[in-house]
């Protein structure tokens, strides 16, 4: 490493984004560039956080912002504050965000009015769903970057149907599966599930929810009491819960069932081990749609849509409601896991080193 060398900063802050940076900055390692990774701090807890740099295997953050939780506004206002900072006193060659988060939408924000190149790793994805914060952050990302990396072909004809240009679109496959196929082969199944309490002699389910959609308005919430409970009826539930909605939650009476098991969040480790030994998957989650879709584990997705579509029509993953998953798992459990499944094209491991590639190549350095 030289000063000489093209400076890739890349910006990382919630937890679905360290599974997706890790094999990308693992791959620009064999590329004569600089990286610099920041954390803005958006998540900070330790299990949301820390535990992915020690299991991931992801360099500590050469800078934390330290932003924290806040409102929309505040939260991707305090990340601009931040970055511009960071960028004016060291400028970056080239700024790689991921995913859908605050976060990304603040750094490429703060990085093209630099008139810094951006490259958005995940680019493409699309719910149609305005109500998602996401959705927001994903349709102004892909608008203002200059190499748009996409997992799945859905995505790529989404940003050329929105006019992108299409020299700037890459089908490089999908990073958060590097990580999964790099790991899915230490998972402790049976460790894991004993530290939580769940008896692997007969089937369980494995749970997330942090969507607002799901969690924030008391009402859904207390639907989704009922939905669950009546699924924890028929088989034990086991779900790591997400700090957000914890409260409510647990106000509503979500933790009154013998047959749900409420932990804090897992470590990516220990939470894939219990999802490799479930019976299916009920979640709101985008990453744990795909993560399911590789490992033939049956994923019950409680939205009313899905910006990963291929999870669908190549995976195990079914979109459902409060009102018809109960029927779903049983539905599921009865049919039990199959013992083949089709995985979408190009998540075989090698999206790193693509997506490294581009990188490299665009900055004068592959
Ligand atoms: C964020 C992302 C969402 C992603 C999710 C992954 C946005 C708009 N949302 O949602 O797309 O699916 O991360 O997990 O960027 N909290 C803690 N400890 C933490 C982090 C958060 O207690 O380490 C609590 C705080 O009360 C906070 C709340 O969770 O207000 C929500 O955190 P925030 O980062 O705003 O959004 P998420 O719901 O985590
Ligand atoms: N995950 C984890 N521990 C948990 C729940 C999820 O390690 O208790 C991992 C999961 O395997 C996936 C990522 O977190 O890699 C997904 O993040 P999340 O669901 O928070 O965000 P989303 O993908 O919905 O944006």
């Amino acid at each position: 490493m030289t000063p000489s060398q093209p400076l890739v900063v890349h910006i990382t802050g919630a937890r679905p984004n360290f599974p997706k940076a890790a094999p990308v900055l693992a791959a620009l390692e064999g590329y004569p560039v600089e990286q610099l990774l920041v954390h803005t701090g958006q998540h900070y807890d330790e299990r949301m956080s820390e535990v992915f740099f020690r299991q991931l295997g992801l360099p500590e953050p050469d800078v934390n912002l330290g932003v924290g939780s806040g409102a929309h506004g505040a939260q991707t206002a305090a990340t601009m504050v931040g970055l511009e900072e960071l960028f004016t006193g060291r400028r970056p060659d080239l700024v790689v965000v991921y995913g859908d988060v605050n976060s990304t939408v603040a750094a490429a924000l703060v990085a093209s009015k630099m008139g810094i190149a951006v490259a958005h790793v995940e680019a493409g994805l699309r719910s149609f769903d305005r109500t998602m914060p996401e959705e927001i952050n994903r349709v102004l990302t892909d608008r203002i970057s200059d190499l748009l990396l996409v997992t799945s072909v859905d995505a790529a004809a989404h940003l050329g149907r929105e006019g992108a240009d299409p020299d700037t679109i890459h089908f490089v496959g999908n990073p958060m599966i590097d990580t999964l196929l790099r790991h899915v082969g230490s998972l402790d199944v049976e460790g894991v599930a004993a530290q939580v309490g769940v008896d692997t002699s007969r089937p369980y389910v494995v749970a997330t929810l942090h969507r607002p959609g799901n969690v924030d308005d008391p009402a859904d919430v207390a639907e989704l009491v009922d939905s669950v409970h009546a699924v924890a009826d028929q088989v034990r539930v086991v779900i790591p819960l997400h700090p957000r909605g914890r409260q409510r939650l647990a106000d509503a009476g979500f933790l009154d069932h013998d047959d749900l098991v409420v932990v804090d969040p897992l470590g990516y480790v220990e939470f894939l081990s219990l999802v490799k030994g479930s019976a299916a998957v009920v979640t709101d989650s985008g990453g744990v749609q795909e993560e399911t879709t590789v490992m033939g584990v049956p994923c019950l997705t409680l939205r009313p849509n899905t910006e990963r579509p291929v999870t669908i029509t190549h995976g195990t993953n079914r979109l459902v409601t409060r009102q018809t998953l109960p029927e779903a798992v049983r539905e599921v459990l009865a049919a039990g896991r199959q013992d083949t499944w089709p995985v979408p094209p190009l998540w075989d491991g090698q999206a790193g080193p693509r997506i490294a590639a581009v990188l490299a190549r665009h900055v004068g350095a592959g």
